[in-house]
This record gives structure tokens, sequence and C-alpha cells, in this order.
């Protein structure tokens, strides 16, 4: 009996592994994740600036698109030096976006239509106005210590000088004198948003209840933001080596090598600490609050933080520097062959095509490679991030130095505020033909719509007999729920200066071809050497994007030794089980 159990437990092992496994994903593995930006998606007061209400407004739309999990850049109490990545409060709302009960509202409701909800979590700083920054000034306790505090060392004259060279990743100083305390403190980022001081345990603690507090109330997990800055070295009179890269001035945060003020050893301990923090709560699905922590550097540093207890690094990739405009069908290969070959064993991948402080996709590969581009990252193996306007391939603003809000752009002056201010990828998302897009009643969004919204919003592509970037990406992410695309094998097909392809595969299921051309120039293309003896397939995605022929349809049956795409054109096939020679 024994031996019996024990031979069909082996034999299971070696045939059911794809069965059981599937069972095991977590829904943070099979979810898209979607960004939102809550100054940018939906306003409901007319205040001109999105918010929680607008938000909830539009959960269907959530349903609609297919993605399960939503993460929510900063909507807490905030001056918004950094638009809500100052915070003054970690466990509110601030009134700009709604209230407290909003937010429970939000959550509920997206929890009825299982989509969950991700939360930003500031662990490096707080805002210049924060009770706990306030009392610090002050020198009262507990607070004195909760953020980075030097004398300085004295200058020529007597005066207190700052004590070393390092620099903002917004540019310039990061030590700021307080008179009143009579001392510097430290800032990675802005002045206003001074850096706390995770060598005092207290700090350690108040950050946990954050987490506690939202854990608590149900949210299913959180990103980690500016993780690489959280610790500095005790020792401020170190100066950090130049970096010695050509062309940049010694105000830019690239001047400096930043060997005592990014991603140091003590991170590990902040990061397990906030796993233990998030495992004592519990899930209905039984699954621990999920981790995501912004990283953007080598996949080997990324990938270390898996063992710390996050459960994604960002993959930042092809991101940054990313698919620029020239990255044909090889690069793109090379760029996702990164996180595949670098990824611990058992650990999951993931990819991100943009985000609230990186250039819009479109802005790198023009309005017409969208849906390329979201065919590539919905079918890639591994879990996809979606920016907010990447379904309806929203193109970036361009916004003139007077009208710019963002400080990192302002920080930079007139000459040069383009290559840094993150206002033209912030822009409110487009809904329909109304105006200001449906995004606001006010005559003036907080910044401008794009003038092409009466064609791309989302009311006009739902509807649209052509196909819409909307419909394509509702279609992947239906197809993503499949098991091929959520965990099936992916293997390189053609590659080439203009196509990347590759077959997705799973046991029990059909397999699919995946071809897209990245490239500038028409690629005729022959798979049958990675089908299988396939010779045959049928089209159940396309691009569109068709100029002249051919005019791929779905259902098409094509031969599989003679593809043709034209760039920015990609086909999802399902390999048919004919294998006769045509
Ligand atoms: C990273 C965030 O993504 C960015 O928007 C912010 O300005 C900095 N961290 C500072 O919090
Ligand atoms: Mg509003």
């Amino acid at each position: 009996m024994r031996v019996g159990l024990s031979l069909l437990l082996l034999i299971c092992s070696v045939f059911c592994s794809e069965i059981t496994d599937k069972t095991k994903l977590k829904w943070w593995q099979t979810s898209i994740i979607y960004q939102i930006y809550p100054r940018s998606f939906k306003d409901s007061d007319g205040d001109g600036v999105g918010d929680l209400k607008g938000i909830i407004s539009k959960i269907d739309h959530f349903v609609y698109i297919g993605v399960k999990a939503i993460w929510l850049s900063p909507f807490y109490p905030s001056p918004m030096k950094d638009f809500g990545y100052d915070i003054s409060n970690h466990t509110d709302v601030d009134p700009i976006f709604g209230t407290l009960d909003d937010f429970r509202t939000l959550l509920t409701e997206c929890h009825k239509r299982d989509i969950k909800v991700i939360i930003d979590f500031v662990p490096n700083h707080t805002s210049d106005l924060h009770p706990w920054f306030l009392a610090s000034v002050r020198g009262e306790e507990p607070y004195k210590d909760f953020y980075v505090w030097t004398d300085g060392i004295e200058g020529p004259d007597g005066t207190r000088i700052k004590p070393n060279n390092w620099l903002s990743v917004f540019g310039g100083e990061v030590w700021k004198w307080n008179e009143q305390r009579q001392q510097f403190y430290y800032h990675a980022f802005l002045e206003e948003q001074p850096d706390l001081n995770y060598r005092n345990p207290k700090v350690i603690e108040e950050m946990n209840n954050v987490i506690r507090f939202w854990s608590e109330m149900g949210v299913d997990g959180i990103r980690v933001d500016a993780i690489t800055n959280l610790y500095e070295v005790e020792d401020v009179s170190l100066n950090e080596p130049l970096s010695e890269k050509p062309g940049v001035p010694e105000f830019q945060y690239e001047y400096l090598n930043h060997i005592y003020t990014s991603n140091l050893p003590e991170i590990e301990g902040a990061i397990r600490g906030w796993r233990n923090a998030m495992n004592e709560f519990k899930t209905e699905d039984g699954v621990p609050r999920f981790m995501v922590v912004e990283f953007y550097e080598t996949p080997e540093k990324r990938n270390a933080y898996l063992g710390y207890g996050c459960d994604l690094p960002f993959n930042f990739d092809l991101v940054d520097p990313g698919i620029t405009a020239d990255c044909g069908g090889r690069c793109i290969r090379d760029m996702v062959d990164i996180e595949y070959s670098a990824l611990p064993k058992h650990s999951w991948p993931n990819f991100v095509l943009g985000n609230h402080d990186r250039k819009r996709i479109t802005k790198k590969r023009g309005a017409g490679a969208a849906n390329a581009m979201n065919m590539l990252l919905l079918t890639l193996r591994g879990t996809p991030t979606t920016y907010y306007g990447e379904e309806i391939g929203m193109e970036e603003v361009y916004v003139p130095f007077e009208d710019t809000k963002d400080p990192w752009g302002l920080n930079y002056g007139k000459e040069r505020y383009t290559e840094f201010s993150r206002d033209p990828c912030r822009t409110p998302l487009q809904w329909n033909g109304d105006s200001q897009s449906g995004f606001t009643t006010a005559e003036k969004p907080w910044l401008p719509v794009h003038d092409n919204y009466r064609t791309v919003n989302v009311e006009t592509q739902k509807t649209s007999k052509e196909l819409s970037p909307l419909q394509l990406y509702k279609q992947l992410a239906e197809l993503r729920e499949n098991t091929a695309f959520q965990k099936g094998d992916l293997k390189y097909a053609v590659v080439n200066d203009n196509i990347f392809s590759y077959i997705r595969n799973s046991v029990g299921d059909p397999r699919y071809l995946v071809t897209i051309n990245f490239g500038k120039t028409n690629s005729k293309d022959d798979y049958t050497d990675y089908t299988d003896g396939r010779f045959l397939g049928r089209i159940i995605a396309h691009t569109g994007n068709m100029k002249n022929e051919p005019f791929y349809k779905e259902d098409m049956e094509v031969p599989l030794n003679g593809i043709l795409l034209q760039p920015d054109q990609g086909l999802v096939i399902e390999l048919l089980n004919k294998r006769q020679e045509l």
C-alpha cells in the first residue's frame, strides 16, 4: 500500500507537475497590474484633479479591460511638493482625493469584482510638514532622531557647512540647514522630503505600523517606493567618488557614484521586517500580502531582493534605458532575455513598459507602436504592469516650461527641463470626446489633456469598427487567462533585426506563436523550425496596423513558412495540429 502510494506520487511528480503547478499560481502571478496615478485618472468633483470617487466611478473599466489588480500611487495627505510622494500623514487620505471612507468603498467595490488593490508605501522620506519632522526639528522625543541630522563641518569663516558632496536624485544639495535645530538634515529627493532615519528602531516600528494599518483594512499589497535610498552610511565625512560620466554637470545625480547612499546592505533587514508585518495578516485566499519594490538596478542586484521577502522587484529593463526608437527584434529579445536568464530558479518574471516617472512607450516608439508593445507585454511569461493610458495608446503632451509642475523638471531650468519633467507622461486619462476628454468638468485640469482626445479615448475605442488599442488590449487580457500564457514555457522562435517571436506552450493546451515586427522594414519569415512540424496556424489576435497587404483577420489560417509582417505589426497564432507539407 505504502509502496503503491509512493509510486503514484512519483509518477505524479513527473507527469502531474503542470496540473499541480497551476493551482499554485498566486493572484499576482496571473493578474495584470494596472497603475493608477490618482491625480490623473478621473476627477469626480470638478476641481481638475483626479480623486478616489473618480476611480470608484470607473471600476468597470478594469473589469472591461481585464485587469485584476490596481496599484494606486499615493493618495495620502500631502503638501504635494512631489505630488503625493511627500506624505504628511501615512494613514489618511488627502482631501483633494477624498476621505478614508472613500478608500474603504474603493476597496470593497474592487474586492466585490475580484480586483486586488495595491497601495504605494513610501518608507524613505516624509513631507517636511509631517508631525514627526516638525517634532524632530523641535528636538522632541521620541522624534528627535527620526531623521538624518548632522552638525556638518566648520567652514573657513566659522559657519557650519555641509559634511560631504552627496547629491539629490532630483539634482543639487542633499543637506538642508535648519535654523531652528541648528543642524543639517538629509534629503535624497526634494528638501521638502526629509529622509527618515532607519537606524532608529522607533522609525522602523512606526513604518511597520503603517503597513499594519492598511493590511488590517484589507489592502492586498504594497509597492515600495525608492527602496535604493533607504540607508546612507553613518559616517557622513565620506565623499562619494566622481562617476566620470562625460557631459554630466556637477549638479546632476549621475555626477557621482553612489556607493555610500544607494543600495546599502542594511535594506535587507528593512524588507524582511515589512514582510513580517504583512504576514501578521491573513487573507481570504490564503495568499500573503504582495510586495513589489521600485528598483532601478541591474538584474543581479534587484533579484537579490527576492530572497529578502519581496515578491517582485520591478523589472525596468524595458523602461530604463529600455526600448529605444531603434531597438529591433533582436534588441528587444536581448532585453527580455536578461529577465529570464538572470532570474533565480522558481522566481517569477515581470515586465513594465512605463510609469509615472519615465517617458511613455509611445513617446519612444511612436503612437503606431502601441498595439505591438501591448502585445509584447501581455504575451510574455511573467506579470505585466500597465501604466494607465497604455491601454488606449495614450501619447505624451508637450508642457511648456512656464506651465511645468514637476519639481524634477523645474530643478533643471528652461534649458533642460524636458529631459527630466514627468508632466508629459502624467496627463489626464482620456475617457471620451467631451470637454477635457471627460476627465473633469473643470475648465482646466491640473495638467493639459492631449489634443488627440477626440479620437484617442476609451469610449471611441470601445465602439470603433476598426480594431482599436483598447479592443486589442481587452482581447489579449482575455487570452492571458489561458494556461499557456499564464504559465506555459516561452521559447524563442525567429529573432532577427525586425522580428522577435516566441512560442508559448503548456501541457494539454494548444501552442501559440507570438510574432511581432519591431523593425523598420517588412519581414517575411519561416517559423517552421520552431513549430514541431506544424505548418499551419490560425490567427487569434493581430495588431491591425495594416497599411497594405497582407490584411490579417482573426480566424484566418496562415502557412507558417512565410509570414509577412510590416513594422509594428504582430500576430498571435494558434498552431494547428496539421503536419502535412503544404
Ligand atoms: C519614486 C517615485 O516613483 C517618484 O515619483 C518620486 O518622485 C520619488 N520616488 C520620491 O518619492
Ligand atoms: Mg477632484
